[in-house]
């Protein structure tokens, strides 16, 4: 045991590993779901809500899995075997697996999709639509061809293996330095186009203005499931990046500083995409499509359009690639802690099963989109299970876990440790003991409830 202890990997610096965690904060959940997701929920009453759920409950929870990872260094099934032995609390890990499974095979699906317009920005056709309506009918026709979608969706899957598969410092940790600071300069750029554009002004407004009858419980539930599916938590990745982290790491500063980059990058992505929704006459409520039919209406209005359609999608892809290489790497190193599988073994098998899990959500917008499951096809079921159900119960466990069931003395050590000054402490486990757990359970309870 105690060997494997010492060779685990480390990251290589303080920035490397806040910036491999805020790759995997930041992905296609702030980009290409926020935006819709906000859209669909009524706009700035819902942008409330998040931003009070991710300071709430999101920065403490994450606060919670770091500690558990790097205190116990391992995936999510060992370090609640590690932290509380004989007890059923790796069943939190293995449904975190589970879900994590669940996400990438879906994520994967979409991240397909923008590297089939990277592809599609290259050759000129996603900048050539004439309106509105052609670019709407070119994504469904699109995403409803069988082929492409499971194509791409592989393509995508090869490429997180390309990373994961060299390791955390040499893969994980190399590619987010340079993927990411890339990532927010050409996120600058595309605002400034969206906001200078004639009539964006109705998007602003529907971004900033305040209409709270919109508000009920399921807001409150897409809320809180979008906090915890950005803040990439409730499933283990936080657990298992900290266990790479090193004694001196300040495990709150860190949490602040990632989900702080993750909440501000999303705003940052509505600023960007309201406003030439609503310039480019599209309705803020349309859903999964709404990133792959209004952007590329913006570049094909602009001068030199069409690179800056392949420099986004490039960007989008990346943002997609450092998220799903956390989901990936929190099998693999399950397969390696538990299974003693090596990197590439666990690596390839993994990702082919989150491949194959995949496919009907490829399928579901073309010949199986007939196939429902509670009214839902195959990829918003997906969508719907993990963020809204999967993850918010995977947090309130492990909140429960932090507070009442580890040592309260063992966890504050644990949390002062690179961190000696420690101040919030006493308001921190309170948070974790009661407002996490009831406030999420509320959520989920009264959304089981009938309504109306
Ligand atoms: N946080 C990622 C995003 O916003 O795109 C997606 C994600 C990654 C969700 C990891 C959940 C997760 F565990």
């Amino acid at each position: 045991m105690q060997v494997s202890t010492d060779s685990r990997e480390t990251w290589g610096s303080k920035l490397g590993f806040v910036l491999a965690a805020a790759g995997s904060a930041i992905g296609l959940g702030n980009i290409w779901r926020f935006p819709y997701v906000l859209g669909e929920n009524g706009g700035f009453a819902f942008l409330i809500i998040y931003v009070a759920c991710v300071l709430l409950i999101g920065i403490p929870i994450m606060g919670a899995e770091l500690a558990i990872g790097r205190a116990s260094r391992r995936n999510p099934v060992g370090a609640f075997r590690e932290l509380m032995p004989k007890s059923a609390w790796f069943l939190v890990g293995v449904v975190g697996l589970i879900t994590g499974v669940i996400i990438l095979s879906y994520y994967s699906v979409v991240a397909g999709w923008t590297v089939a317009y990277l592809v599609n920005s290259v050759t000129g056709v996603v900048t050539s639509h004439a309106n509105a309506d052609a670019a709407g009918e070119a994504f469904s026709s699109f995403v409803s061809s069988s082929g492409k979608t499971v194509l791409y969706h592989f393509v995508f899957m090869f490429l997180c293996v390309f990373v994961v598969y060299q390791g955390v410092k040499g893969g994980i940790e190399r590619y987010s330095k340079i993927l990411m600071p890339t990532l927010l300069a050409l996120l600058f750029l595309l605002i400034f186009r969206a906001v200078t554009l004639p009539g964006s002004g109705e998007g602003l407004k529907f971004l900033f203005n305040p209409d709270f009858s919109k508000l009920n419980v399921d807001v409150l539930l897409m809320a809180m499931g979008q906090a915890f599916y950005s803040l990439s938590l409730g499933m283990g990745v936080m657990i298992t990046y900290g266990s790479y982290l090193d004694r001196q790491s300040n495990l709150f500063e860190n949490a602040t500083t990632v989900a702080g980059l993750d909440m501000g990058i999303a705003i940052l992505s509505g600023i960007a995409i309201f406003p030439a929704v609503f310039a480019m006459g599209f309705e803020p409520t349309a859903g999964p499509g709404l990133t792959f039919q209004v952007l590329p209406m913006v570049f094909s209005a602009l001068p030199a359009g069409q690179i800056l359609a392949i420099l986004f999608f490039a960007l989008l892809t990346i943002a997609a690639i450092t998220s799903a290489i956390s989901l990936l790497e929190v099998m693999v190193s399950f397969a390696t802690d538990e299974l003693h599988w090596t990197r590439s073994r666990a690596t390839f098998i993994m990702a082919a099963l989150a491949f194959i899990l995949g496919v009907p959500s490829a399928l579901s917008f073309g010949v199986w989109s007939d196939f429902k499951i509670f009214g839902l096809g195959f990829f918003d079921l997906s969508d719907y299970l993990t963020a809204n159900i999967l993850l918010p119960v995977g947090g309130i466990f492990i909140a429960i876990f932090a507070g009442w069931a580890w040592k309260r003395a063992a966890v504050e050590a644990e949390l002062r440790d690179g961190n000696p000054q420690l101040k919030f402490f006493n308001i921190w486990i309170w948070f974790i003991r009661i407002l996490a757990p009831v406030a999420v359970g509320a959520i989920l309870i009264s959304n089981l409830l009938p309504k109306g």
